[in-house]
């Protein structure tokens, strides 16, 4: 048997960091998040391929969508199809932010192909209603498309938060035009803008904006799992100045947001109730408020040497516990997936927790 002399075993005793054994390193949290957004990414591919494999041309009963709607609904049409032609800047300015991770990287690609078909969806909406013509449309299209669209975020980080409560956004617009095909808004602008055919259309691309939501979602939780200040942090930057993606690009975006606000399909109501407070509510946070005031209240712990390391932290308004209980299923979904594959046999997937503890109160 060795028997180290007593001054070694002192020496390392002095060298032993002052943190829990099972607090996980940085490079290990990038490491599980990457591995099970890897596997969030495979789980998601299989179910976009299987159950929403639709087709902006055959999947729809074109040549019996209505051609006499209000002039609200043309252009709220228009806008949707304005929204939507930035999609080549959208996809390969978020594949390049998010290229050295190959989950959420090739993510970002089959997202990418999703939103182009949304884009083909309203260019052939608007010409089947017969909104505007040919003519029109491929002049509007030629000068949006003349500007670039840039990036609001451009960290992985900052650009997951954003996405988050913007697909939660265009899955609400996108739910009311349901509603409003279906006679079912309060507005009277749409009282004979009853369509089966513009329902459907509009219905088919709430379900992939709710998927891409709740891919994010899981990314984000991820995120405030491994690495809970910088990502409330960044959630707080982006609830402050939320605004919908390529508002500023738009010519006429004042005339669209107008309509939308009018008629109820997206007014500061549903902003606040259906689309920043349900996502805060999904994520765990109480709300605007608590967020914003976590934020400044909250630090890092000092560990009982005074040393300011990560092993725990302080904020009010926010469910530390909760999160990790979600990253957990997430982790039993991903490994239910990959086992029906067998990837369990070669790289298995496993869920270990940060060791960080989130604490009662700014002193603890
Ligand atoms: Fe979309
Ligand atoms: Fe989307």
């Amino acid at each position: 048997m060795i028997n180290p002399h007593a001054r070694i075993i002192e020496e390392i005793e002095e060298q032993r960091p002052n943190t829990p054994v099972a607090l996980l390193s940085l490079e290990e949290r990038q490491r599980h998040m990457d591995r099970a957004t890897l596997g969030l990414y495979r789980w998601y591919l299989n179910v976009s391929q299987n159950k929403r494999n639709w087709s902006p041309e055959t999947s729809f009963d074109w040549n019996n969508i209505r051609t006499d709607h209000s002039e609200a609904m043309k252009t709220v049409i228009e806008g949707f199809f304005a929204v939507e032609q930035y999609v080549p800047d959208y996809t390969s300015k978020t594949v390049a932010a998010a290229r050295r991770d190959h989950g959420r990287g090739h993510f970002q690609i089959r997202w990418g192909s999703e939103e182009e078909k949304h884009s083909d969806l309203w260019y052939n909406a608007l010409l089947f209603t017969r909104a505007r013509s040919p003519e029109w449309v491929r002049d509007y299209q030629y000068m949006l498309r003349g500007t670039e669209w840039q990036l609001v975020w451009d960290d992985p980080l900052h650009i997951t938060a954003y996405v988050v409560f913007q697909e939660r956004a265009t899955q609400v617009n996108y739910l009311n035009t349901v509603l409003a095909a279906r006679g079912k808004l309060e507005s009277p602008e749409f009282a004979n803008d009853v369509d089966p055919v513009l329902a459907q259309v509009a219905q088919t691309i709430a379900v992939d904006e709710a998927a891409h939501y709740n891919f994010f979602l899981e990314v984000l939780r991820l995120y405030l799992y491994y690495f809970p200040q910088k990502t409330l942090e960044a959630i707080n930057d982006v609830v402050k100045s939320f605004a919908m993606p390529a508002n500023e690009y738009i010519p006429n975006f004042e005339r669209f947001y107008e309509t939308i606000y009018r008629t109820g399909i997206y007014s500061a109501r549903e902003a606040a109730r259906d689309v920043i407070q349900v996502a805060l509510d999904n994520i765990g946070i109480v709300g605007k408020r608590a967020l914003e005031a976590g934020i400044k209240k909250s630090r890092l712990v000092p560990n009982p040497f005074g040393e300011m390391r990560e092993t725990s932290f302080f904020f009010e308004g926010f469910d530390y516990h909760a999160v990790e209980n979600a990253v957990r299923k997430l982790f039993n979904r991903v490994q239910e997936y990959e086992a029906k594959i067998g990837f369990d046999k070669i790289d298995p997937v496993k869920f270990i927790p940060t060791g960080l503890v989130q604490s009662r109160s700014p002193a603890e």
